[in-house]
Order: structure tokens, then sequence, then C-alpha cells
């Protein structure tokens, strides 16, 4: 399964850089593995580092190295690129395999509190983005301005707008990564602060309903219309869970009937996962 990286260019807990990264990981699709990137621990690159942070370099490479795309996603300050992400670029840069964004693809957008979204930060990292072989894909103009009114509760995108548009570019990244044209997936999940619809050419055909204080996502019901049962779909809709309790930092607390029988059959990602 190919594999997306998320890295937001900001280590302030509470960025909205990180929380757009976050949104996008959930508008991939169950058939590309997401993992979201963290840039807090990495040292500045230099040529005279500690055996340890020559070690957190080397875990940092070793991670990128396996990813097959990435979403980037850079705040503004000071009308560039934050130190944080351009440190993380360079660091990969170089290893004993090379450059390891080489080849691969990137959606690249930016955020801004302001009305101008980060353009100019956005123009930084698509330069250094294209400095480094990286294959921008189109839309390659994002640019978030007003960013802290996109989000509802809980950090989720829910501007249709802002969502559809970010969805199109997920969906060519996602493309680009497996080496297909782009195409509309027969499945697609819409979400909202309390529930995933499990959506076909535009029905619903299931949902999942979760309560999400914090730290905890607590499933309280999983269902498929009668017509689709059987096919595997509320599985789906547990991997979507799965991904957004990954993705947000919380522990799942399995509600109903079908997520503790889900769990049982997957010990090991409830291990990981869930509350016990
Ligand atoms: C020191 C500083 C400089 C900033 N400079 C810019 C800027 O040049 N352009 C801009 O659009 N926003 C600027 N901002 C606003 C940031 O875009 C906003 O704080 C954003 O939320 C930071 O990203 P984060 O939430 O991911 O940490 C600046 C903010 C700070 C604290």
């Amino acid at each position: 399964m190919k594999r997306i990286g998320l890295l937001a260019g900001s280590l302030r807990a509470e960025s909205y850089a990180r929380k757009v990264v976050r949104n996008l990981g959930l508008m991939g699709p169950n058939t590309v593995m997401i993992e979201p990137i963290s840039l807090a621990h990495l040292p500045l690159l230099h040529d005279q580092m500690s055996s340890r942070e020559q070690a957190i370099c080397r875990a940092f490479k070793a991670q990128i190295k396996q990813l097959d795309g990435f979403c980037l996603v850079t705040p503004e300050i000071n009308r560039g690129m934050p130190g944080c992400l351009k440190n993380a670029l360079d660091i990969a840069s170089v290893s004993d395999d090379g450059n390891l964004w080489q080849g691969k693809p990137a959606l690249i957008a930016s955020v801004s509190t302001g009305k101008l979204g980060g353009m100019s930060a956005n123009q930084q990292l698509k330069q250094l983005a294209l400095v480094l072989g990286m294959q921008v894909i189109q839309p390659s103009e994002i640019y978030l301005s007003d960013v802290e009114q996109l989000f509802a509760k809980h950090d989720l995108l829910t501007d249709e707008q802002t969502v559809t548009f970010l969805k199109l570019a997920m969906a060519r990244l996602v493309a680009a990564v497996q080496g297909a044209e782009p195409t509309s997936p027969a499945l697609t999940f819409a979400f909202s602060p309390d529930d995933i619809q499990l959506q076909q050419q535009g029905q619903t055909i299931g949902q999942a309903t979760f309560d999400w204080s914090t730290g905890l996502l607590v499933i309280t019901e999983v269902t498929i219309e009668p017509d689709f049962a059987h096919q595997g779909l509320a599985g789906q809709l547990m991997l979507k869970l799965i991904m957004m309790a990954r993705l947000f930092d919380l522990s799942i607390v399995a509600g109903c009937g079908y997520s503790q029988a889900f769990f049982k059959l997957h010990p090991a990602i409830a291990q990981r996962l869930c509350l016990h």
C-alpha cells in the first residue's frame, strides 16, 4: 500500500497548518496509508551534531524514505516559510540514499489568519519543492486565508468550498502516488463533528456516529443500509474512525456492539488505539 506523509510547518500546539494537514489526511481514501510526521523533535541541520541528534535525523530520514508522497502545509511568518519546515526538508535532502524527496508527488498548501493566505510562504515552499525534485501536484495554488474561520467543532474542516477544493487536490495527490489517472472514488466519506456518512454516488449508504470529547473518540453506532450489508462497508467506516483517532491523537472507546466485535478481530489496533 502506498504511503502519504503529512507535514505542517509549525510547532505551535494549536497550529492551524497542522489542523489543515490532519483534515487533508482524512480526505484520503482507505487504499493509502496516511502518516502524520512530527517535526517537533528535529535538531537544526549542521555538521557537528551529537550522536543523539544524528540518531534523530536518521530516524526522520528513514520515515521519509518509506513515504511515496506528501501533503505539505505551511503557515506564513514574516512573509516566509517557517524554519522548522525548511530545516526538515533540508535534513532529508541528504542521506546515504541521496535526496529522499526526489521524484515524489507533493500537495502544497499555505494558511494564514490574514487575507493573503500565506501566498509568499507558499511560493517559497513550491520553489524549494522544485529544487528538491518533487512533483508539485495541481491545483498548485492553495492559499487558505482567514484560516481560523474554516473549522467546526473538534478542528474539523467544514467550510464546503474549502473541503471540495482540498478533496480535489487530495484525489490528484493520491492518483499521482498510485500512478493512476484521477477518478471519482466509488465510496466517499462526509465528516461532521458527530458522524461520518458513507456515500456512494451522493447517496448515503451507512454512517458511524461518535462522541468526541477531550482526548476520546467514543464510537456510539456503526450502521449500513440493509441493501448494502455484508460488503465490508462497516469496516470501511471503522478504518476512517481509526484514521481520525490517529490524526487527532484520540483514544478510541468502542461503545457499540459492532466496534467491540471489530476490535476483537483486530487486537493489535485495539492495543494501540483503544482505551482499556
Ligand atoms: C511573528 C509572526 C509573523 C507573522 N507574519 C505573517 C505574515 O507575514 N503573513 C501572514 O499571512 N501571516 C503572518 N502571521 C500570522 C500567521 O499566519 C498565523 O499566526 C498562523 O496561524 C500561524 O500558523 P500556525 O497556526 O500553523 O502556527 C504572523 C504571525 C506571527 C506570530
